[in-house]
């Protein structure tokens, strides 16, 4: 490959498969861009949970807006789930992911609809799963760490409910891209997950 052409890798799966981890560790390991598009639509339900318009709120993102404090919780998860279901918050948000993705140099996306709608060419799609309570048990683990009062049970109904309506909307939902590779890490330690996803990048660039 050479170092300017595009070369984008398609990470996509459900709430706190491990997706997040994988693309930050493989793009860090082939010197490419990571965009974790989770963080665009976390960005604008905070917005609208401080009273914005959703649409309003997703045509003036800044990227700023990326390090606000809070996006990682559930309650901006859930807030971030519902806006996601409005066609034209997601087209606010397409043009930047899009010129993300065929940057030159190589990218990874991490999302929900990035080797289905984003970037359908992508070199490299793999859709990332894992039994519901194992995610659970990995999102109670972070979020306790990060300080949050939560139960391993709320966190699964967290996690189930977003799915649900992430999976159910009729704008770009979650599934994987008929063209993926699916990488269930339910029985794999993080090490083993970013392994694989590493391999099957490597086996793409040749
Ligand atoms: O990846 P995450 O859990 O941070 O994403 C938060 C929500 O944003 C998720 O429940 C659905 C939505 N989302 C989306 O619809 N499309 C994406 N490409 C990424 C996230």
């Amino acid at each position: 490959m050479s170092g300017t052409a595009p070369f984008t890798v398609a990470i996509d799966g459900p709430a706190a498969s491990g997706k997040g981890t994988i693309s930050r560790r493989v793009a860090a390991h082939f010197g490419f861009a990571h965009l974790d598009t989770g963080l665009l639509y976390r960005a604008v339900g905070r917005k609208v949970l401080e009273g914005t318009e959703p649409v309003d709120a997703a045509r003036g993102l800044r990227a700023e807006d990326l390090e606000a404090p809070g996006l990682r919780s559930a309650e901006v998860g859930q807030a971030a789930s519902k806006v996601a279901a409005i066609p034209e918050v997601r087209g606010a948000l397409t043009d930047f992911q899009v010129a993300f993705a065929r940057r030159a140099g190589g990218a990874v996306l991490d999302g929900r609809d990035i080797g289905t709608v984003i970037c359908p060419e992508a070199e490299v799609k793999l859709f990332v799963t894992a039994s519901d309570e194992v995610r659970a048990h990995r999102r109670f683990l972070e979020l306790k760490d990060g300080g949050a009062d939560v139960t391993e049970t709320g966190v699964l109904d967290d996690l189930r409910a977003r799915d649900a309506r992430d999976s159910a909307r009729a704008t770009a939902p979650l599934r994987p891209a008929e063209d993926a590779v699916t990488l269930d890490t339910t029985g794999m330690s993080i090490d083993e997950a970013v392994a694989a996803a590493i391999a099957l990048v490597e086996a793409a660039r040749l």
